[in-house]
Formats: structure tokens, C-alpha cells, sequence
């Protein structure tokens, strides 16, 4: 069975409200041409309600992440549950800026991912490597790490996708070669096949991202293994449509 292509906007914590509703009209305006594409734009927790009521039905919405149990004293933190109360129906979870900036271990990913989907989201869930690990050549043994933490607690991997984004790519320019995204999704699938299953191996879309843009992302997409996209910069411009496109 194919994988459906799917281009995930993660517009990260940019944005007034102002700017967002012209976001959305440009996205709504866009000339969509690829059918077969899955298309999930994720604005800050603010202006999810204002993107849900605005954005063309086609598209659908993410939450850049949740938290890792059940609602309560978490001051700040924003529930699995809430999101599906708001009819959200896709969640960030792992972003290497979350792993970074606020120490989101592989367990914890694993944990929110597992709990995430338990309350019927689905997830995008984040690996990566850094530049010091890539060039330590380490670069699939934290991958694989970070991947076994997420696949350690999901049984059902149908509501996952997973995606590829090195560090040292997102927001620099320095976008992976179409090779180097490739060599990563293509051993990122043989890990699932060996630890997962087969079947998994073969349905799981392995999105990539890290400073894709209108130019790049023909030749990404050509790559047997890169399934689609998790854009940041480049989604809250009007290339985004470009990128659904080159699906086509
Ligand atoms: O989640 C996507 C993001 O990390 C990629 O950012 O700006 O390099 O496309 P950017």
C-alpha cells in the first residue's frame, strides 16, 4: 500500500493574530494540486480555535505538544484531553527544541506519545541527531535510541508518523542532502522492520525536516524513503503550497 505523502506546517511560537488569519488566507487561498497529500499546519496553542474555525477544511490542525498524563496541578501545561475536546486532531511531540531547551528526555517523548494516542490523537513524533553526534558518527545510534523509547510504549503505530530532523538542519539553511535524508529514513525503516514489524516498517510515513523550502523539497520528495515533510520557516510563507505540491 503507498504512503500518503503528508506535509506537516510547525509554525513554532510565531505570530499575532493578525498575522495568522493572513497565514490562513494565503494557505486557504493556495492551489492545492496534489490529491494525495495529508496537510497539518501547527500554529501556537493561542490561535488553534482561530486556525480551526478559519482554515480550509481540507487541511487539518496540530498542537505543537501536550502533556505527558492527565490534566491537574500542571501550571502551564496543556492536556491530551484538551485537544481532543477542541477537536484537535494531530500533536507535535519530541521536537528537538523541546528535547533541548527544556530537557525532554526519550522516555518522557515515549511516555507523552504513548498516553497521546491512548486518548485517540495522532502524533508526529520527533527524532534527530546533532551536529556533534553526526560527526561523531553516531548519528543512527541516537536515532535508533530515540526511536526504541517512542516504539518501546506504542502499540499501534497506524496514528504515528515519524520524523526525521537533524539538528543541525532546522533553521540554519543547511537543509540534509536528498542522500543524507535518505541514508537515515531508508535505516530508520530496516530498525522498524527488525524491532517493530514488517508491516509497520512499510505503512510508518518518515517525514523529513530541517530548513526544507520551495527550492529543496522536489528532490527530498523524490527520495524513496522520504514520505513528507515538517516544514518550520518556510510554512508561514506562501511556498508552503509549493511544497504540498511537489508531491504531485
Ligand atoms: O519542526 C520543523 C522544524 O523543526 C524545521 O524548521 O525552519 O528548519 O524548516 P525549519
Amino acid at each position: 500500500m503507498a504512503r500518503k505523502f503528508f506535509v506537516g506546517g510547525n509554525w513554532k511560537c510565531n505570530g499575532t493574530i493578525e498575522e495568522v488569519k493572513k497565514i490562513v488566507a494565503t494557505l486557504n487561498a493556495g492551489e492545492a494540486t496534489a490529491s494525495n497529500v495529508e496537510v497539518v499546519v501547527s500554529p501556537p496553542f493561542v490561535f488553534i480555535p482561530l486556525v480551526k474555525e478559519l482554515l480550509r477544511p481540507d487541511f487539518q490542525v496540530a498542537a505543537q505538544n501536550c502533556w505527558v498524563k492527565k490534566g491537574g496541578a500542571y501550571t502551564g501545561e496543556i492536556s491530551a484531553e484538551m485537544l481532543v475536546n477542541l477537536d484537535i486532531p494531530w500533536v507535535i511531540l519530541g521536537h528537538s527544541e523541546r528535547r533541548s531547551l527544556l530537557n525532554e528526555s526519550n522516555e518522557f517523548v515515549g511516555d507523552k506519545t504513548a498516553y497521546a494516542l491512548s486518548k485517540g490523537l495522532k502524533v508526529i513524533a520527533c527524532v534527530g541527531e546533532t551536529l556533534e553526534q553526526r560527526e561523531a558518527g553516531s548519528t543512527m545510534e541516537v536515532v535508533a535510541a530515540q526511536t526504541k523509547a517512542i516504539a518501546d510504549k506504542v502499540t499501534n503505530w497506524a496514528n504515528v508518523v515519524l520524523a526525521y530532523e537533524p539538528v543541525w538542519a532546522i533553521g540554519t539553511g543547511k537543509v540534509a542532502t536528498p542522500a543524507q535524508a535518505q541514508e537515515v529514513h531508508f535505516e530508520l525503516r530496516k530498525w522498524l522492520a527488525a524491532n517493530v514489524s514488517a508491516e509497520v516498517a512499510e505503512t510508518t510515513r518518515l517525514i523529513y525536516g530541517g530548513s526544507v523550502n520551495g527550492a529543496n523539497c522536489k528532490e527530498l520528495a523524490g527520495q524513496p524513503d522520504v514520505d513528507g515533510f515538517l516544514v518550520g520557516g518556510a510554512s508561514l510563507k506562501p511556498e508552503f503550497i509549493d511544497i504540498i505540491n511537489c508531491a504531485s
